[in-house]
């Protein structure tokens, strides 16, 4: 099986996109950080569902990590993300270096509002999204994809990305890929593999807290005492919660209290040790 082309600058990514566009093919953007697992794989699988080829970028940005985040320790592991998007069909996998991306003198940033500023992971990683915002807008306009893809399980992340693109007029159509989830129903994260055998088997109580708030939430219960009860469950469970909010899923703004559940969302952040896992369900 040909693996993917392996794309190292922008000018090389320029004159593949180029030859592929005038070759009359779609092409379908899926940008990650490597540490590639079944999550973003299926997310080369949905975007060749409306482009002919994929583009997968590997790129461990660091200006979306604090400097008290796990940005030298992030794991990576680009041969085997290679093979497995070989397996996949990725047509192309594009690794930038930092200095290339982000040259002597760099000096801009995409600001941001509306998603990006309604308390859950600004609150708590206040420079993150300025981070992501700039990244995903340079390789955007660097592949000039027909279409690009973002998981639904960095729920605020892929508003705040179709916010961006649609005010900066960013000729690319976002789409959205569900959860991948291990069959005990914890959300696949390339963070994962920082948890110990005991905060592994602890994790997915995420999920089942999440499911249960969701039931409460169908059920027409206060959304506020659902949001209390779940996040005391979690710490019950040993979590440090940072976050459980039930939202309206397109503004992530608060709801209001008769809110129809078909239009929640619910997300949580929380601690297991010295790692952070975030996750989020519809209401419905
Ligand atoms: P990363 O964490 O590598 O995730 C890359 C893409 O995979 C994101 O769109 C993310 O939402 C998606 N993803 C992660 N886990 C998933 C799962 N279990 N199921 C489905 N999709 C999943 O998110 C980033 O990188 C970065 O912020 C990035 C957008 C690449 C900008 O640097």
């Amino acid at each position: 099986m040909a693996g993917p082309i392996i794309l190292e600058t922008i000018a090389a990514l320029r004159a593949w996109r180029s030859e592929r566009r005038a070759a009359g093919k779609r092409i379908g953007l899926v940008p990650t950080m490597g540490a590639l697992h079944a999550g973003h794989l299926s997310l080369v699988t949905g975007v060749k569902q409306a482009a002919d080829e994929a583009v997968v970028s590997i790129f461990v940005n660091p200006t979306q990590f604090a400097p008290t985040e796990d940005f030298s320790k992030y794991p990576r592991t680009f041969d085997r993300d290679v093979k497995l998007l070989a397996e996949v069909g990725a047509e192309a996998v594009f690794a930038p270096h930092v200095q290339d991306m982000y040259p002597s003198g760099f000096a801009t940033t995409v600001s941001l509002d509306g998603p990006a500023k309604v308390g859950l992971e600004d609150a708590f990683r206040p420079t993150h999204f300025a981070g992501v915002a700039t990244v995903v807008t340079k390789l955007l306009l660097q592949a000039l994809p027909d279409v690009a893809i973002f998981g639904e399980k960095d729920f605020q992340q892929l508003a705040v990305i179709r916010r961006f693109v649609r005010d900066l007029d960013i000729p690319s159509e976002i789409l959205g890929g569900t959860t991948i989830r291990e069959t005990d129903g914890l959300a696949l994260s390339s963070r994962n593999v920082y948890l110990s055998p005991e905060e592994r088997a602890v994790a997915p109580t995420i999920y089942r807290v999440l499911q249960e708030a969701a039931e409460l939430v169908r059920k027409r219960q206060p959304l506020d005492r659902i949001e209390i009860e779940a996040a005391q469950a979690l710490a019950a469970a040993g979590f440090a919660v940072d976050y459980v909010a039930i939202r309206d899923a397109l503004s992530l703004a608060p709801p209001y209290a008769a809110a129809d559940p078909k239009r929640l969302r619910l997300l949580v952040a929380a601690k297991l040790g010295k790692t952070r896992l975030i996750d989020n369900i519809a209401a419905v």
